[in-house]
């Protein structure tokens, strides 16, 4: 099976041999089409470093990338950039809207960037915007939406162009509560729906509920992964790993035995 997305043992060390920094230390994971992953873990974990090479905008120290089957190192400088622009999309924490281009002008300077500014490209450019629940904002400069409609803006920018991988760090990390669940459900839809290989880093384990698995990451390794549905709930729910390992150590029955456990703790002393 070709993966989207595929590492073997991938490894940054900053700075020189016994000042360095071991940032990533032989990450080996494979994301599918279709599939969206959410990767958590303390701050100085690796995640944004990990992500950075996985956009083919760092060069691993050691290891693989395939994306879309192709080896990163295989290709030169001008080769990946070209290849970065065509199957990878990416949005970081500052979602780097142009500020003197429009929403619609900024989702379609990705295509003009590639030179595939065409009709199709222009329609997916609004059609995406349209899907994020911009209609009545394409023509709206950066300084006329809220964070939560420049960041949709920024998500609609980084599929525009069909990438096979998108790469989304802290995407939330600007939004209120209520707009961040919206802006990650909204992404997990159109992530699914159009089978592309999703990343998202995010230290609010809130926001996991929308994904398919959950990527743990600890010093520049993975400590451990859930892909379980009702585990993922838990995470979501307790925000803990330690939390919802308690929980689904002590209720077998998963989600709905912790559900019925906490109907039981409120329940009122003879009232059964
Ligand atoms: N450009 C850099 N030069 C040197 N060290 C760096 C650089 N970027 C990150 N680091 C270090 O690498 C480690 C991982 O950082 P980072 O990938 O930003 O983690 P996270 O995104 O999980 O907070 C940290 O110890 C950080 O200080
Ligand atoms: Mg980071």
């Amino acid at each position: 099976m070709t993966y989207a997305l595929q590492t073997e043992a991938v490894t940054k060390m900053y700075g020189q041999t016994g000042t360095s920094t071991l940032a990533v230390d032989a990450v080996s994971l494979a994301v599918s089409a279709g599939e969206f992953v959410a990767l958590v873990g303390p701050s100085g974990s690796g995640k944004t470093t990990l992500l950075a090479m996985l956009a083919a905008l760092l060069n691993p120290s050691e290891g693989r990338i395939r994306i879309d089957g192709q080896d990163l190192a295989a290709m030169n400088d001008k080769e990946r950039t070209r290849f970065r622009g065509e199957k990878i999309g990416f949005t970081f924490q500052a979602n780097n809207l142009l500020p003197y281009l429009t929403a619609l002008e900024n989702v379609e300077l990705m295509l003009r960037l590639n030179g595939r500014l065409d009709t199709a490209g222009k329609a997916r450019a609004r059609g995406l915007l349209e899907r994020l629940g911009l209609a009545d904002r394409l023509n709206n400069l950066p300084s006329q939406l809220s964070g939560g409609q420049q960041q949709r803006v920024a998500i609609a920018r980084a599929l525009v162009h069909n990438p096979a991988v998108v790469l989304a760090d802290e995407p939330t990390a600007s939004l209120d509560t209520e707009r961040a669940f919206q802006v990650v459900e909204t992404f997990a839809s159109l992530i699914h729906e159009q089978q592309r290989a999703g990343i998202m880093v995010t230290h609010d384990l809130r926001m996991v509920k929308y994904v398919d698995r959950v990527i743990h990451m600890v010093d520049g390794i993975i400590r451990n992964e859930v892909s379980d549905r009702q585990q993922i709930e838990l995470l979501a729910l307790t925000g803990s790993f330690e939390a919802a390992e308690q929980f689904a150590l002590q209720s077998p029955g998963g989600l709905p035995g912790v559900l019925a456990q906490s109907l039981a703790a409120f329940a009122l002393p003879g009232s059964h």
